[in-house]
């Protein structure tokens, strides 16, 4: 399994990430783990069956039953995410339930429940695996580990602009405080924060078209990994 191939695309929300990473496992025609919507699932699923976002036991017990499948992803976006047969694609990405997911995500049992369905993913041809800790410790041996970064303003404008596009009724100085706590308490928990691996190359992408990060992170795809069928810059 450390053979096949993986990029692990890390960095705090509002970074592109999640755009970055479907751009890049569509033109390599590599599968693509978005691994947000995991811990963003589970915090639907507690909250709408009122279970504590801080009853670790239950929580756990609660993703060992979770009815959850990813639907063949469409050009540039992830896959559709199935929760008992209902899509819930588009509930998942409320910020409440971004805020909700990082509060669970701080749990060790949780992220140790979830450790082992994140590797599955590792799956032939290459895996792009989107996150906060796809380098450091879900794919320590991934041969190609990017940390994006962008100034705080940006990265909640980029936010504000995608949830009103997507028809979410947001403001954007409450997305800007939410955005700190959340990334305030991503970086500083215990099980697995917010950080770049050792070896992974940081990108700041303020004020940075997202074609010229793609350009940026193709020329160190075929770099690392020399060129690969289909794929161009
Ligand atoms: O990336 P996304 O905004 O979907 O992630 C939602 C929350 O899930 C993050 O704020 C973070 O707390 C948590 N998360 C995590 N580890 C990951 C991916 C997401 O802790 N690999």
């Amino acid at each position: 399994m450390p053979d096949i191939p993986v990029i692990a695309i890390d960095g705090p929300s509002g970074t592109g990430k999640g755009t970055v990473s479907g751009i890049l496992a569509t033109k390599l025609g590599w599968h693509l783990l978005d691994s947000g919507s995991l811990y963003r699932v589970l915090a639907l699923t507690a909250l709408n069956s009122g279970i504590s976002l801080n009853d670790t036991d239950k929580l756990v017990q609660l993703l060992t039953t979770l009815n959850l499948r990813f639907e063949s992803a469409t050009e540039y976006s992830g896959a559709s995410i199935i929760l008992n047969d209902q899509d819930v694609s588009e509930d998942i990405r409320e910020e409440s339930c971004g805020n909700a997911a990082s509060l669970v995500a701080a749990l060790p049992e949780v992220r140790q429940t979830l450790l082992e369905r994140q590797r599955k993913f590792r799956q032939a041809p290459g895996l792009v695996a989107d996150g906060r800790d796809m380098g450091t410790i879900v794919f320590p041996t991934a041969q190609l580990k990017i940390f994006l970064t962008a100034s705080a303003e940006e990265r909640a404008t980029r936010r504000y602009k995608q949830l009103i596009e997507k028809g979410i009724n947001v403001n954007l100085r409450d997305l800007s405080a939410d955005i700190a706590e959340r990334d305030r308490r991503d970086k500083e928990r215990v099980a697995s924060p917010l950080r770049p691996a050792e070896d992974a190359v940081t990108i700041d992408t303020t004020g940075i078209k997202i074609q010229r990060v793609i350009n940026r992170i193709s020329a160190l795809v075929e770099e690392r990994f020399g060129s690969q069928p289909g794929f161009t810059r």
